[in-house]
């Protein structure tokens, strides 16, 4: 099969897919409508903070160097444990406001919980401590511990992290977990957050020629921002994605009027062949020129490996009416 023949189905199987999710709540498996032969088995994945490190480096060198802007990639930042306050299922992390203003991306929790026996699944709650009596819930999740083995677990830690490096006091966080036993405490914690200067250039595409510019509900076939939140998709497997959380998909919608910015030469025809045979449809408003998405994912074959991978035609850059 030809390669614009994978690029259609594969751009049209996401789109739809989004749409479906959205309308629907339907429970389709994503990794395998885009063409990945194996999926994860979110149960298993136990990715050490080395290991975390080590790829997250790697998926950065990599956005750097395809950046024309390289201000725009964030940086990451690590901050261990402090083992004096392991108790009480309180931890600590030596997170102070920022020399200078900083954005915080994203920031996770990554901690090797001890073998918890009896269970295979627990309900984690995870709040930041705010002074004696007041705490502030951050994130709940279930995890999968192992009966038998240590086990690395994350959380998402975004708004906590922020909180601190904008200069809020830092008096750790708790865990919260029924199941977990009295003396609960993690072999291992770290907070990796992924910061960037505050006044950063936010864009990391340059405006295209398709951008929409007016917001005429009418208006010709342009490209429509889409920030997609692959958690918000409520795919169990996006839980194998480590980066991007969230990406700028874009979508295409609009008029095609005649003669208005034709894809392809066919198009063009198609469009006055339809003005005399309505059964031919008219040219409709679609992407016509699609990138990449690097991503930073759970090895499908090795549940302790990340991997970068370049996922094809996920970002539309530019619409026209074919
Ligand atoms: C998870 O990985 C750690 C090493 O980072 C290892 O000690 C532990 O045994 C592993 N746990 C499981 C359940 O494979
Ligand atoms: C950076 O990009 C260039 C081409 O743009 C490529 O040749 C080089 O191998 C890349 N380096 C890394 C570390 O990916
Ligand atoms: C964990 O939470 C889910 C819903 O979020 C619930 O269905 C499940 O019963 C809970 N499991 C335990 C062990 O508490
Ligand atoms: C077809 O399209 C191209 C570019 O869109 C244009 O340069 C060319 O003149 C068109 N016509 C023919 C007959 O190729
Ligand atoms: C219109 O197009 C359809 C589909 O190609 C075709 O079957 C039909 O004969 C056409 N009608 C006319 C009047 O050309």
């Amino acid at each position: 099969m030809g390669d614009q023949f994978w690029t259609h189905i594969t751009v049209w199987t996401y789109l739809c897919l989004v749409c479906i999710i959205i309308v629907c709540g339907s429970e389709d498996n994503l990794f395998e409508d885009l063409g990945l032969e194996v999926y994860p088995d979110i149960r298993k994945i136990n990715i050490s903070q080395e290991e975390y490190t080590r790829m997250m480096r790697i998926y950065l060198d990599n956005l750097k160097n395809e950046s024309k802007n390289t201000e725009s990639i964030p940086d990451l930042l690590t901050f261990k444990s402090e083992r004096k306050s392991w108790r009480r299922r309180r931890l600590y992390f030596p997170i102070k406001q920022a020399q200078s203003e900083v954005t915080v991306d994203s920031s996770e929790l990554r901690l090797l919980a001890p073998a918890i026996p009896n269970t295979d699944l627990l309900n984690i709650s995870i709040y930041q401590i705010l002074n004696r009596r007041r705490k502030r819930f951050i994130t709940e999740k279930t995890v999968y511990p192992s009966p038998i083995e240590p086990k690395w677990w994350d959380f998402d830690l975004t708004s906590a992290t922020s909180s601190w490096m904008s200069g809020e006091r830092n008096l750790g966080i708790e865990i919260d977990c029924l199941g977990c036993g009295q003396d609960f405490h993690p072999l291992e914690a770290s907070i990796n957050a992924l910061v960037l200067p505050k006044n950063h250039q936010r864009s990391k595409r340059g405006i295209e020629r398709t951008d929409c510019r007016s917001n005429d509900p009418k208006r010709k076939c342009c490209r429509h921002k889409l920030q997609v939140d692959f958690k918000k998709l409520k795919l169990g497997e996006m839980d194998s994605i480590i980066q991007p959380k969230t990406y700028e998909a874009g979508y295409c919608r609009g008029r095609c009027p005649l003669n208005y910015n034709y894809a392809t030469n066919h198009s063009r025809i198609q469009s006055i062949v339809h003005r005399m045979n309505k059964t031919v449809p008219r040219v409709c408003c679609a992407p016509s020129k699609l990138t990449h998405l690097e991503i930073l994912r759970v090895d499908p074959h090795d549940y302790t490996k990340l991997h970068v991978e370049k996922w094809d035609n996920m970002v539309v850059l530019e619409c026209a009416c074919s």
